[in-house]
């Protein structure tokens, strides 16, 4: 069984239908198809950190707002509490990622893009990154990213 932790922070209603969408990938009727019952996508709350959940994944979704010129507090706090005991054994697993901002999503893809190459890990999808109404386009390009990076952890 591969298993894939949506890491995020979505405190808004927008956000939270973004949340939806990437774990809507789990219901892909291709990806259950391709993973035979051997996929689980677990929902993790950014704001409760596991390192040992982390280290027993096989890949990472990865979402967040953008929060005054970084990624959410909440996120960075996932980080800080994990970062040094995952960062060797994570080390080339999958990860992709969403960020939504209002204005300038510029320091939080920059802060994402520092950590997770700190991390080690393995860009297996374009990220989406977007500022601005949260669209069903938004959306359908979360949960092919996301289902991109589940069909990765089966390989
Ligand atoms: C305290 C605070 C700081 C924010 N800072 C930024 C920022 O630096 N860049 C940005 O693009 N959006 C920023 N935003 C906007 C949030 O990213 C946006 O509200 C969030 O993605 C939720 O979207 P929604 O308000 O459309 O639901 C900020 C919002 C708040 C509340």
């Amino acid at each position: 069984m591969a298993r894939i932790l949506l890491i995020h922070h979505s405190p808004t209603e927008s956000t939270r239908r973004i949340a939806d969408a990437a774990l809507a990938a789990a219901d892909l009727p291709e990806l259950a198809e391709l993973a035979g019952g051997e996929l689980e996508l677990v929902e993790v709350a950014a704001l409760e950190p596991d390192i040992d959940q982390v280290l027993a994944a096989d890949a990472y979704v990865l979402g967040t707002t953008a929060n005054f010129g970084y990624i959410s507090g909440a996120l960075k706090h996932f980080f800080d509490t994990v970062y040094d005991h995952v960062r060797e054994p994570t080390a080339g697993r999958p990860f992709a990622y969403w960020i939504h901002g209002g204005s300038d999503t510029t320091g939080a893809e920059k802060a994402m893009e520092a950590i997770t190459t700190g991390l080690g890990w393995t860009q297996a999808a374009d990220p989406v990154v977007w500022i601005g109404a949260v669209e069903d386009s938004h959306l359908e390009q979360v949960t092919e990213m996301t289902a991109t990076v589940m069909a990765r952890a089966l390989e």
